[in-house]
Order: C-alpha cells, then structure tokens, then sequence
C-alpha cells in the first residue's frame, strides 16, 4: 500500500502481552489514509491478552507465543523474529510488552525496534512507573517513546509527554492520566521514524522536519499532520 506521494507504508509488527490500548491507538492511526504505516501482525507471550482480540477486531494478524513454552529467551527471540519476518515486518512496536528482548532480536531490527514506557525516562525505568513515582513522591510524569537497546527501557528517547503528579494521586490515577497521553505519543513518534524523518546521533534522536514541541496539553507533528 502507498500514502500520499507514493511512499510505501511501513509494516508494523506490535509485541503485546495486555490489554493492548496503545496498540488500538496504534491500529487506529493506520486507520488514517495518510498514516505512514500499517499493521502487519500482532504478538502476545500472554495467550489470553486482551490486545489479541483488538487485533482480530481490526482484522490484523493475532498470534499467541507463549515465552513459557520455550527453554529460554534465545530461543523464544527467534521464534519472534521469525514470526516477524514471516509477516515482512519493517517496524516493531513494544507496547505494554513485558519482556526483555535480547541481542540477536535487535540485530534483526537494527534502530527499528521501539518501546513506550509509563515515566519521563531515565526516572523510574522497568515496572510499574506511575507507582515508582507516586512512591517517589515526584510532582510531575508522563511517558517516553525511545529506541530499545540492550538495557532496561536505557535506549535513545523519541518523545516524551509530561503530566502532573496531584497530591491525591494514586499509582492508578496516576497510570490513566498517563495513558491517555501514550496514545498521542506514541503513534506521533512512529509517525516520525516511519517517514524518514529520525537521525540518532551520538545517543540524541533528532527529528527532521522542526522541533516537536511536545508537552501533555498540544502534541504536534513537525509537518502539523496531526
Ligand atoms: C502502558 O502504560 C505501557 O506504557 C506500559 O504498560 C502499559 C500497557 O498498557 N509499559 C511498560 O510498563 C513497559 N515497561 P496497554 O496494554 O493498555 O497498552
């Protein structure tokens, strides 16, 4: 398929393991005619995630990969890999995926691999980041769309969205005032790699095209196509 000027629309594979609600922000953009991307197949190491069944909804591929089945994570990577390829799949997109994945998986995907994670990273990386940060006492949060590498949630950052933290704060109030700006960002900052538009140099992700100014109240794409 092509969007408009001809530039074929990148395939995107979304790991899962939940309820997949970035993944329906995700589907729902490539629902847009000018949406640089579409979805290729969706994966969940959880048989019964939620996500499976948005993914069936929107007629996407659902596959259930059950990392309890495999003797190890070597061998659980390959069979993602596989099952990726098998769906030609250019972009991968970890959302709500609660599993590492290791080095023979990013050779696969070199700088095409991305991650969405519940805090203004480098704080409060790996579980549970709404509750790090109300534990923390933080006053303000958010999210970060960033490139995985080899280290926990450690990779260069795309975007990121900031809210504020209210002394009545829970860990699940908190989660929701977050999540609702996930699902600006993160299509946003696909929207971004998708069209050619990321350089990474030394560990700074530059985005052509101006200078996203992003915060919790305008998310703006550096072309204004959102
Ligand atoms: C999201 O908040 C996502 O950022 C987080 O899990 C949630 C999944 O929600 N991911 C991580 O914590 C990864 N370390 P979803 O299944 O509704 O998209």
């Amino acid at each position: 398929m092509s969007v408009n000027g001809g530039e074929a629309k990148k395939r995107l594979g979304v790991l899962v393991s939940g309820s997949g609600s970035n993944l329906q922000a995700l589907i729902d953009a490539c629902a847009q005619p000018d949406y640089p991307a579409e979805l290729a197949v969706v994966i969940s190491n959880v048989p019964t995630a939620f996500a499976l069944e948005r993914a069936r909804r929107a007629n996407v591929s659902a596959v259930a990969l059950d990392h309890k089945s495999f003797a190890d994570r070597e061998a659980f990577d390959a069979e993602l890999v596989a099952a990726l390829r098998a769906h030609r799949v250019d972009v991968v997109c970890l959302a709500g995926f609660m599993r590492l994945v290791g080095k023979s998986f990013l050779d696969a995907f070199p700088q095409r691999v991305l991650n969405i994670h519940p805090s203004l990273l480098p704080a409060f990386p790996g579980l549970h980041g709404p509750r790090q940060a109300v534990k923390h006492g933080a006053k303000v949060a958010g999210c970060t769309v960033h490139f995985v590498d080899a280290g926990l949630d450690s990779g260069p950052i795309i975007a990121q969205a900031a809210v504020p933290v209210l002394p009545e704060d829970t860990e699940e109030t908190l989660a929701a005032r977050i999540l609702i700006q996930e699902h600006q960002l993160y299509p946003l900052a696909v929207r971004w790699l998708c069209e050619g538009r990321i350089e990474i140099r030394d560990r700074t992700v530059h985005v052509r095209g101006g200078a996203p100014a992003i915060d919790a109240h305008a998310l703006r794409s550096p072309g204004g196509a959102r």
